[in-house]
């Protein structure tokens, strides 16, 4: 009887033991997506690059190669650089202040960033490529797009 009991209690206590680790990413949470792109100067997805910094860690810097701009058009292509014409660089990374912030070469996500003058910085956390993310991050297109469609997530 004590083993089903035991058997029992981790029935349970798992599931709750998920809930509570859920719970702490949500109160990670820096508010709705739509509100943080209105906050955002520019809002693109993007593929990292090269890393320049100490991503150990303090702050760091990355070349990011733009996929699609949802806003901030204009200001991306003035910044735009590299051979190919098609980076940017974005620095920011490894903020504390921010719930995700940290990245790897070749991850792919949505970045909301902050311009100053011509540097470019996180101005909140680094979202997932989730159709609904995309959903919410095509709100906040100032204009038509027409760029590819291309690269569904890569990421997870
Ligand atoms: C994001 O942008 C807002 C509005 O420009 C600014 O007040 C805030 O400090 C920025 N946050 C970061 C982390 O850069």
């Amino acid at each position: 009887m004590g083993v089903a009991t035991t058997t029992i209690a981790r029935l349970f206590l798992l599931p709750l033991l998920i809930a509570v680790h859920g719970n702490r990413a949500l109160r990670c949470d820096e508010g709705p997506l739509e509100r943080r792109e209105e906050q955002a100067n520019i809002v693109l997805t993007g593929t990292v690059g090269k890393l320049y910094g100490d991503p150990a860690g303090g702050k760091y810097m990355c070349e990011v190669e733009v996929k699609r701009v949802f806003k901030g058009r204009g200001d991306v292509l003035n910044l735009l650089e590299g051979p190919q014409h098609n980076t940017i660089m974005i620095g920011g990374f490894g903020n504390p202040a921010l719930c995700h912030s940290d990245v790897r070469e070749r991850d792919t996500r949505i970045f909301l960033l902050a311009k100053d003058g011509k540097s470019l910085s996180l101005n909140s956390s680094l979202v997932r490529m989730t159709l609904n993310n995309l959903k919410h991050s095509e709100a906040a297109v100032e204009a038509p797009m027409q760029n590819s469609v291309d690269d569904e997530c890569k990421c997870n």
